[in-house]
């Protein structure tokens, strides 16, 4: 199959295994992923960034432990093995092998351009080569599929538009334009909002205010307490427009507990007594519970020992499928490059 007949669209990302996913990973992207396997059955393929998260984590088990809970929480959350791959990067020995390839058509400019490698610099990072480089192993991971549709969030999109210059650079350099490798297109969900954490400011593992996903009961309530607010008493008018709670519970009610509750906010009233904050977070917390209650119930048995064993036996057969893919797309690479 030569490139141009990839006509059906491709959908793949990658999910960087970093730590523990919360509720802006889910909104901001598991949501879209899984739903994504409806609308291109049998075409949505997921990987674990296992290579990318090199770049910021030295500890094998910390990383195996990272990489298992990716995996653990896209089946919990409804990722059917049956139609969707999911597998892990480091699977793939062509990954590295086609970023080698697309380093030497990718000028030292493009990559001093990058938006998360500006802001890491900026942070205060050394950085190391890879990285650096951390954009064309994400082009190589696009690429190495013939993927056509690249579900990220906004912050990822100057990545794919360096994807499309490297499809640009490889196929002049190498094959007088022909299309050797494919051109993707960055799919940014329209409605995603931004899920604010526990201090107001975007959720986010590096801003140590995220809610998890499984967590429930007493300890989600404790955790759903530390959401900031303001100082409004108890039975006073609050604001709904402006609160961090009802940001939350807007991802979790519909149209009309929305407007159930707008009027609580607004009258600082419930059934004639006063409402509060106190009151407000309880929902929230009994929200998050139920709405991963049956995800709880999946994880619960993936986590068994027979549980763990389908995992990795799907993981494996994932990467088993997605390397006969990569393989294809890197004869065609290795030939155009001369290296046949
Ligand atoms: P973190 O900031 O916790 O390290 P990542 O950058 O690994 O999270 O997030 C992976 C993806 O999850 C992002 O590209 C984005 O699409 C989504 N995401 C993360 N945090 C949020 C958030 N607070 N709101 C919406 N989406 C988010
Ligand atoms: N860089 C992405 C992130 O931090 C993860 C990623 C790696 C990715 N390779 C990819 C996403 C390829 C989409 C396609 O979220």
């Amino acid at each position: 199959m030569t490139a141009a007949q990839a006509a059906t669209p491709r959908v793949l990302s990658g999910i960087q295994p970093n730590g523990a996913l919360h509720l802006g990973n889910y909104f901001g992207a598991i949501r879209q992923h899984i739903a994504l396997q409806d609308t291109y059955p049998g075409q949505a393929l997921y990987f674990i960034a296992d290579y990318h998260a090199l770049t910021t984590i030295h500890n094998a088990d910390v990383l195996r432990g990272h990489v298992f809970d990716v995996a653990l929480t896209y089946l919990a959350l409804g990722l059917d093995p049956a139609r969707t791959l999911l597998f892990r990067q480091s699977d793939i020995p062509e990954i590295p092998e086609l970023t080698w390839l697309l380093t030497t058509v990718t000028g030292m400019g493009l990559l001093e351009r990058a938006h998360a490698y500006k802001d890491k610099i900026a942070n205060g990072i050394t950085p190391s080569v890879g990285l650096f480089v951390y954009p064309v192993l994400m082009a190589a991971d696009i690429l190495a599929y013939d993927a056509t549709l690249v579900p990220v969030g906004k912050d990822q999109v100057q990545h794919i538009e360096m994807a499309q210059d490297m499809v640009t650079h490889f196929n002049e350099a190498y094959a007088h334009g022909a299309p050797v490798l494919v051109r993707p297109e960055p799919l940014v969900h329209p409605r995603v909002a931004v899920v604010p954490g526990l201090d107001g400011r975007k959720m986010s593992k590096s801003y140590t205010n995220t809610l998890p996903i499984f967590e429930t009961g007493k300890k989600l309530r404790k955790l759903v307490g530390q959401v900031v607010t303001d100082s409004t008493p108890l039975g006073q008018p609050l604001p709904f427009d402006t609160c961090n709670v009802v940001s939350l519970l807007r991802l979790l009610c519909d149209d009309a507990e929305l407007a159930q509750i707008e009027q609580w906010y607004r009258s600082g009233q419930r059934d004639g007594q006063p409402f509060g904050y106190g009151h407000a977070k309880l929902l929230l917390a009994d929200k998050i519970d139920a709405h991963f209650a049956v995800a709880r119930a999946r994880r619960e048995r993936l986590l068994t020992p027979e549980g763990r064993a389908e995992i990795d036996a799907f993981l494996t057969r994932s990467g088993e499928a997605a390397r006969r893919l990569a393989s294809q797309t890197l004869d065609r690479c290795r030939r155009a490059c001369g290296l046949r």
